[in-house]
């Protein structure tokens, strides 16, 4: 299973992409995460990629689609994975179009305030990554990490990367709806209400 998981920043992708990849066995790629770990160790990727992380804008298109190209060559031709903040412009679309052959597109909805909201409480472990939320932990539920605060989490980024996503990313919407495969969810429920619904998408039986 090849699958994109779209959305608004704040949407829920890396919340559902660990619920899929605990399902279904099934590996990741985010490239905002490709980022965050370029950015702790300082590599020329990270440092270039942090001038427009922080702005709330988007990594130029070859930059990200080199580094996506790379990782799409590590995986054998059977082999299934999801990707998470990628495709995120047309001419990245395009650009996966040519790599691979995707099965679906699961698209996240919801509104803009609720996500405003979401992020100014979201919070990450430094020790293992896992995604929670300040309104219910102080740390990590997971492993008992240090949370913190992405930089990008400010009210101003988060609405500059809203911005981004409804002028860039939202055509990608009616690309995957003429191809067929966008798979819509209301990603406004608690996470396990959305996963149930991904997860009947999937067609999942064990559900
Ligand atoms: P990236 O890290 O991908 O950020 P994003 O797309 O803005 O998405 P987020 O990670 O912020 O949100 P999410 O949808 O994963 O939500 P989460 O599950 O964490 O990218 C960062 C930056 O890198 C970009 O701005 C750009 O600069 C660059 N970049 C990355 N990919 C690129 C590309 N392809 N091209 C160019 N540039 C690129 O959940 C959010 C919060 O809500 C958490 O606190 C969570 O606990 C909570 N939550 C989750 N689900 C629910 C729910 N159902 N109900 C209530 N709370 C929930
Ligand atoms: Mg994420």
């Amino acid at each position: 299973m090849r699958l994109v998981l779209l959305g608004a920043p704040g949407a829920g992708k890396g919340t559902q992409d660990a619920l899929i990849k605990e399902r279904y066995g099934l590996a990741h790629v985010s490239t905002g995460d490709i980022f965050r770990e370029n950015l702790k160790n300082s590599t020329p990727l990270g440092l270039e990629a942090k001038k427009y992380m922080d702005a709330g804008q988007l990594v130029p298109d070859e930059t990200v689609m080199k580094m996506v190209g790379e990782k799409l060559a590590e995986f054998a031709d059977d082999e299934g994975f999801m990707l998470d903040g990628f495709p995120r412009t047309v001419a990245q679309a395009e650009f996966l179009d040519g790599k691979t052959k995707l099965d679906g597109v699961i698209l996240f909805n919801v509104d803009d305030e609720a996500i405003v909201r979401r992020l100014s409480s979201r919070a990450v472990c430094k020790d293992c990554g896992n995604v929670t939320t300040r309104l219910e932990h102080d740390k990590c539920p997971s492993c008992g990490g240090e949370l913190y605060t992405r930089d990008d989490d400010n009210e101003t980024t988060v609405r500059s990367r809203l911005k981004v996503f409804h002028e860039q990313t939202e055509p990608l919407i009616k690309f995957y709806r003429d191809k067929d495969l966008l798979l819509e969810v209301d990603a406004g429920q608690k996470p396990e209400e959305v996963f149930a619904c991904v997860a009947e998408l999937l067609n999942d039986d064990k559900n």
